[in-house]
């Protein structure tokens, strides 16, 4: 299955959106609880200012309570100086004074009730708020994971993307090599050597009937077998050089441009800077591939007269220079051929370098030759 980024962008994207506006939400609530909780604050201090002022009503009363029951008790006492209406009015007053009593004692506990009542709610409230405040906190720390590490992930799995990407193009490539290398025997070695069964057949028949041509015969049937052999030999080097693995880059390469000289009609130059060394075999692999796809594209392509290969060895690093005066071409339109005949070349250039964290440069213009400028970093193999 293919990943799709952009889906899983958008997913991470919504997601935060989301928990985003939750948090908002959270954070409202918490706003509130704690509005709330200064309203019902401010509730308790006024009932508690009542009760207060219920309280010493309560005392004035009682004082006053007790007066009136001492007048009570007095008047009632004394028939003969007072009348039976100072009576009355004392006795009056006396349960006026009760009744008022009465009532705010019932004011008060009223009020106490309401007031424990009003602390109680208060008490949940501080909870709520508290733990909508804890709410926003996590809710906050997980945004910052979704929107900073998750969104790093979605890179890494970019990155992973690109890899499988990277992973298919060498595949393919890998197959073009096994289709060109089938090629090369079906069209080389197989035909000659279907050709040496034919004239051997030939010259066993010449041998029965004009037996003096069969010298000359055979001559050139060595000679077929030995151009077989040699284009052998090629194919082999091409598969995979034995004195790259034997004796290193540099003796590859030397031994590459003879024979790269002797087919080509062209003046070869290799200029070597920098101390001969071995380096880490995908290295010294990666390097000469990428120096015989140029020189192949220049003996294919570029119809030149001189090519220039420099190599440079620098501590960590490893500069490779190929220039050559052909035709030239125009980098921009150069894509692999959609029909699998070829085109891959540089394709497998970029991802090799790539695969090594090198770098590639390749400038060129119709008419104005080609320049392939690559470097690899160099891991110390001493
Ligand atoms: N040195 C060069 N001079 C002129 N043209 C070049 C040179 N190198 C590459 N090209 C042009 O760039 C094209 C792409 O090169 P590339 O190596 O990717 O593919 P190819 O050589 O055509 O096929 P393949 O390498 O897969 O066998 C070539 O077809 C050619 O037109
Ligand atoms: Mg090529």
């Amino acid at each position: 299955m293919e990943i799709d980024i952009k889906v899983l962008d958008n997913i991470i994207k919504e997601t935060v959106a989301v928990i985003e506006s939750s948090k908002e939400q959270i954070y409202h609530i918490a706003e509130s609880a704690l509005l709330e909780c200064q309203r019902v604050e401010a509730e308790i201090n006024q009932i508690k200012n009542q009760v207060a002022v219920v309280i010493k009503q309560v005392s004035q009363l009682e004082v006053a309570e007790r007066k009136a029951r001492i007048r009570l008790m007095e008047v009632s006492k004394d028939f003969h100086r007072f009348a039976e209406n100072d009576i009355k009015e004392a006795y009056e007053q006396a349960q006026l004074i009760q009744l008022k009593l009465v009532m705010l004692r019932e004011e008060e506990k009223t009020l106490r009730f309401k007031r424990d009542h009003l602390e109680l709610s208060l008490k949940r409230m501080r909870d709520t708020a508290e733990r909508a405040e804890k709410l926003v906190s996590q809710v906050g720390m997980a945004l910052q994971f979704l929107s900073n590490d998750l969104s790093g992930l979605s890179q890494k799995l970019g990155n992973l993307h690109d890899m499988q990407q990277l992973g298919i193009s060498i595949i393919r490539a890998q197959e073009e090599e096994r289709k060109r290398v089938a090629r090369e025997i079906h069209d080389g070695p197989a035909q000659s050597m279907a050709n040496i069964v034919m004239r051997a057949e030939f010259c066993l028949k010449l041998l029965e009937i004009n037996p003096g041509l069969v010298r000359g015969e055979l001559l050139s049937l060595q000679q077929l077998v030995r151009q077989s052999l040699q284009d052998v030999r090629k194919i082999i080097f091409d598969l995979r050089p034995m004195v790259l693995d034997d004796l290193g880059l540099v003796p590859a390469i030397k031994r590459y441009l003879e024979d790269y000289k002797t087919q080509n009609n062209m003046q070869v130059e290799f200029v070597l800077m920098g101390k001969e060394q071995r380096f880490d075999t995908s290295l010294e692999v990666a390097a000469f591939r990428i120096i015989q796809e140029a020189l192949t594209n220049v003996k294919k392509h570029a119809h030149a007269r001189h090519v220039v290969i420099k190599m440079e060895l620098i501590p960590k690093r490893i500069n490779v220079y190929i220039k050559d005066d052909g035709c030239g071409f125009c980098m921009e339109t150069q894509k692999p051929r959609r029909d699998g005949s070829g085109g891959y070349g540089l394709l497998g250039m970029k991802e090799r370098i790539q695969l090594l964290k090198g770098g590639l440069t390749i400038s060129s213009a119709p008419g104005k030759g080609t320049e392939v400028n690559f470097w690899l970093p160099l891991n110390d193999l001493s």
